[in-house]
């Protein structure tokens, strides 16, 4: 279990002291894969350094499995580190190695006997799916094969805990899934506790079980996925869900006379009934949809999306009050497209 106590971390600059972490307080149980999710500046890449102490905190504690990791002799915490590996958006492989070297790097400095840690090596390249890619070079690889290859190397060293600071940001969205259900199964078959660093919702929604929210160095909300997307209590919630959710907007009651355009808010709704269609269906009414950012979880509907209405106020209205009385939705009219 890690346990993150009311820790802080100041960066003192020249021009004033940058507080990127303030009273941060999480537990992260054992087996779990959880979410840190934020905006850039948010604090993320901070956090996730100081859980393995790559960057010491200026106050407050990260204890692991009952140790304060602060409290660690060098050695102690080098070897501690072991059991919490990393990996990145950039990969940080060694370009000069081949990839089986690659992940004997980890087992070389831990002592582990060559013979040895080359047939590991080769047993994890099999595990990411890449056992003929030992001998190849990182730069003959595509960038979702490079991540497996850090992946491994991470796994190296049989950890207890892996910590991925933006793992797939640099990958496109197949490739991204495929990384992604690769780390799920490292964390259902080996049981390691997985802490993934993200920007992008669908990163959380795809693989974690609990998520906090980091904004200006606090959390500003944590609990289970499908709470935090169903029911988000603060603006940095609500940005992340729906993105364009924070945009300046107007009660329905002044209502522009020629450009009704909505904002609608999906909280779970169902997605059995798909809105714009059923309005048509339902109402006659047509509207066309402006941008749509939605996301289907257990088979509830989540995002925002922008709809025109007819310009016809009356026919405009009753499509407003058709939506309006529809479960899991909110709506509001939007100015200053
Ligand atoms: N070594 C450092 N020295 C000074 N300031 C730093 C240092 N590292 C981070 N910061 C500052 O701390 C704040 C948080 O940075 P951090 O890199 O943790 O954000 P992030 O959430 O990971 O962002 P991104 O999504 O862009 O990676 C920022 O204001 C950043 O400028
Ligand atoms: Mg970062």
């Amino acid at each position: 279990m890690i346990e993150i106590k009311h820790l802080s971390k100041t960066f003192q600059m020249k021009d004033g002291a940058v507080e990127a972490l303030q009273d941060i307080n999480l537990t992260i149980p054992d087996g779990m894969i959880y979410g840190i999710i934020g905006m850039s500046g948010a604090g993320k890449s901070t956090l996730v350094r100081c859980i393995n102490l790559l960057e010491r905190p200026t106050s407050g504690s990260v204890v692991i499995d009952g140790t304060a990791m602060e409290t660690l002799s060098p050695a102690d915490l080098r070897a501690r580190r072991r059991e919490i590996t990393m990996i990145f958006q950039q990969f940080n492989l060694l370009m000069q190695r081949s990839c089986l070297k690659n992940v004997c790097f980890p087992m070389e400095l831990a002592g582990v006997k060559k013979a040895d840690a080359e047939k590991r090596a080769r047993e994890l390249m099999q595990t990411v799916g890449l056992p003929d890619k030992a001998e190849a070079y990182p730069a003959q690889l595509s960038g979702g094969q490079r991540q497996r290859v850090a992946i491994a190397r991470a796994l190296a060293t049989n950890p207890k805990v892996l910590l991925c600071d933006e793992a797939t940001s640099a990958l496109d969205p197949d490739t991204t899934r495929s990384i992604l259900s690769l780390i799920r199964e490292i964390n259902q078959k080996l049981g390691i506790t997985v802490v993934v660093i993200t920007h992008q919702m669908s990163v959380v929604e795809a693989i974690c079980d609990r998520v906090a929210i980091l904004d200006g160095g606090r959390v500003v909300e944590e609990g289970a996925v499908q709470e935090i997307f169903a029911r988000p209590k603060t603006a940095a919630a609500r940005r992340l869900v729906a993105p364009g959710g924070g945009k300046a907007s107007r009660e329905l009651a002044s209502f522009a006379p020629d450009d009704h355009v909505i904002r609608l808010t999906f909280n779970g709704s169902s997605t059995s009934k798909p809105l714009v269609a059923s309005l048509a269906a339902e109402t006659g009414i047509l509207v066309s949809v402006l941008s749509a950012d939605t996301r289907d979880l257990n088979d509830q509907c989540f995002g925002s999306m922008m709809l025109r209405l007819p310009r016809d106020v009356a026919e405009a209205r009753r499509a407003v009050d058709y939506i309006k009385v529809q479960p899991g939705v909110t709506v509001e009219e939007v100015t200053g497209l």
